[in-house]
């Protein structure tokens, strides 16, 4: 058990009935009743209609529970919304595995958001960067006037930066605006920020004001998590040899290093998507510094230690808030937050990316090792027994009817129903 409450560790978690699980993640998190009913609740038609236009109904993905997370010595179940086999037990066991050295280590900076204003038709951007660099102080102030209320929790507009650029149609400033945007993902307050600073801008250069939007490419805010996996518990250290040769790929190769991050991604985007943040921008921005030295390439690193354990980093940019947002709309979302416990987006941001590094750990080592097939079978052959037609008991033994065949069909899978009807 972790040092901060109950522990998240439990095994054969997946083999109790959904009702049991339920009554773990309540007595973990204090659910009240009413909270707990919301895990079988649909998003209501009426929130749904004022969330997007041309609204018709809602659409349903499993939410599932990562189990065994300890992360800077505090336990955390994780929850996951994804349509994905396999993600959520994957995640559980390289959970589990990294308990044994301690679990998931984190380090993070502020919550900076960088807010992009492009500047044209200038005579002089060398000129024209200076005036902007003078007049710092006023155009701080003319940002943090439009929040006042992020001001006052200690975020706010920090500082700006000018580049110039060449372009195609000739050159232009970007003034990048860094706000510290708290506990929230930031958009709204960066963007409000950037418009409100465009008159004075132009007023300032002399030149024109385009685009003026928060950049999804937050490397300002950015998370490193850290684990060791102990090498007896994945085969020894002929095993590690196996997932560095591995890993090596994804670091010089683009073509591996995008299914690699894909990896990461589909735990991270199951707690982002969870928690009601916003996974494109997560995305983008992942994506975005995986190319940040001009090729892109893993967003993990792996290495052996010196006693022959596997170090697994992952680093990259997490925008994602716990204030505003479809985060306060969705009641799920706000389960999801409840049921992590976390009081800052700094902490949830911590276990996005713990989670990253646990889900590309599993594949990776799966990959080395046994392939990846293997742990999506059993779920993939009870999907074709239900697309068969199977119910109830019959799901399992027409899956591992299938399974102990080696041919996982739908044709094959008709057959074996009607056999045991
Ligand atoms: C599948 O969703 C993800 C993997 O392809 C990741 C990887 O190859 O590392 C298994």
């Amino acid at each position: 058990m972790s040092d901060k409450g109950k522990s998240s560790t439990i095994s054969g978690f997946y083999k109790l009935p959904v009702e049991k699980r339920v009554e773990f993640v309540k007595n973990f998190s204090n659910l009240n009743d009413e909270e707990t009913k919301l895990f079988s609740s649909c998003l209501d038609i009426g929130i749904a209609n004022r969330m997007i236009e041309n609204v018709l109904g809602t659409f349903e993905i499993p939410l599932g529970i990562a189990v065994n997370f300890l992360i800077n010595g505090k336990d955390y179940l994780v929850p996951m919304a994804i349509e994905e086999p396999s993600v959520v037990a994957a995640a559980s066991n390289a959970a589990k595995i990294a308990r044994i050295k301690g679990g998931f280590k984190t380090e993070c900076t502020d919550p900076l958001m960088i807010g992009q204003i492009q500047i044209l038709h200038m005579d002089d951007v060398f000129e024209a960067t200076k005036k902007i660099m003078n007049k710092k102080k006023e155009i701080l102030h003319l940002a943090n006037e439009q929040d006042k209320v992020l001001v006052k929790f200690g975020g706010g507009a920090k500082d700006i930066e000018v580049r110039i650029l060449d372009s195609p149609i000739g050159k232009m400033i970007v003034t990048h605006l860094i706000v510290d945007v708290r506990d929230a993902m930031g958009a709204n307050a960066v963007n409000t920020m950037c418009e409100a600073l465009a008159p004075m801008l132009e007023e300032l250069t002399g030149g024109k004001v385009r685009l003026k939007i928060l950049s999804n490419l937050a490397d300002k805010r950015i998370v490193k998590a850290k684990a060791v996996f102990d090498k007896e518990k994945i085969g020894g250290e002929h095993v590690v040899d196996a997932f560095l040769e591995s890993y090596n790929l994804a670091a010089i190769d683009p073509y591996r290093a995008a299914t690699h991050n894909k990896g990461i991604m589909n735990g991270i985007d199951a707690l982002i998507i969870a928690t009601g943040n916003d996974f494109r921008a997560i995305e983008a921005g992942a994506h975005a510094y995986a190319s940040r030295n001009g090729q892109y390439t893993s967003l993990s690193h792996y290495y052996k230690d010196k006693n022959g354990n596997l170090v697994g980093e992952l680093e990259l940019p997490m925008a994602v808030g716990i204030v505003g947002g479809a985060g306060n709309i969705y009641p799920k979302a706000k389960l999801c937050k409840k049921i992590l416990g976390i009081k800052t987006a700094k902490e949830l941001a911590e276990i996005v990316v713990s989670l990253g590094l646990a889900q590309n750990f599993a594949a990776v080592l799966a990959l080395s090792t046994v392939g990846i097939q293997k742990g999506h079978m059993s779920l993939h052959a009870k999907n074709i027994a239900v697309m068969a037609g199977a119910k109830g008991n019959e799901i399992d033994k027409v899956a591992s009817q299938m399974i102990k065949e080696g041919k996982i069909k739908l044709d094959r899978a008709e057959e074996i129903i009607k056999k045991i009807r």
